[in-house]
């Protein structure tokens, strides 16, 4: 697998195009999906500066925090709970514009002012949430979407 990360320069999709064609080089299928996960987290960081990146893992009912970079987190979500347990519950993307009108929204950081969650699907089953927290408000959109949903189909893969 490769240690390098080229970061492009140009525009959120151009950037987004070039983390995904790199992604499989930084995926290593013979560790744990957490190293992965970190190595994941780690990439969007240093392409986006997103403010918060991380996953958190389904443990039974519970999200545990995964591998993250940014600001300490919460440790434990419940299902349904915030935009992640929301995400996991709904089995489906959320876009949060503005956290502070979102019902339920758990605030790991006072700085946070919108979010985007997808869930990681093997099989239909959710196993765990890639979440991004931004410091500004309407920062994701259907492009974030789009290649964050396409990356986390990567890591879904390397579920046994
Ligand atoms: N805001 C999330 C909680 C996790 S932190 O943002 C890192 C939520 O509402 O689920």
């Amino acid at each position: 697998m490769s240690e390098n990360l080229f970061v492009h320069t140009g525009p959120k999709n151009e950037k987004y195009q070039t983390l995904l064609q790199q992604i499989p080089s930084l995926l290593d299928p013979h560790v744990d999906v957490v190293a992965n996960m970190a190595n994941i987290a780690a990439a969007l960081k240093e392409t986006f500066g997103f403010f918060w990146v991380g996953f958190y893992r389904v443990h039974g009912e519970t999200l545990v925090l995964g591998p993250f970079q940014g600001p300490l987190a919460c440790t434990k979500i419940p299902k349904g709970k915030g935009v992640c347990g929301a995400a996991w519950e709904t089995s489906s993307t959320l876009v949060v514009n503005n956290v502070h009108e979102f019902p339920g929204h758990i605030a790991c950081s006072e700085f946070s002012k919108s979010e985007i969650v997808v869930p990681v699907l093997r099989s239909g089953k959710v196993l765990a949430v890639l979440d991004i927290d931004s410091d500004e408000f309407a920062t994701f959109d259907e492009i974030d979407q789009n290649y964050l949903e396409k990356i986390c189909t990567c890591l879904s893969e390397l579920y046994p």
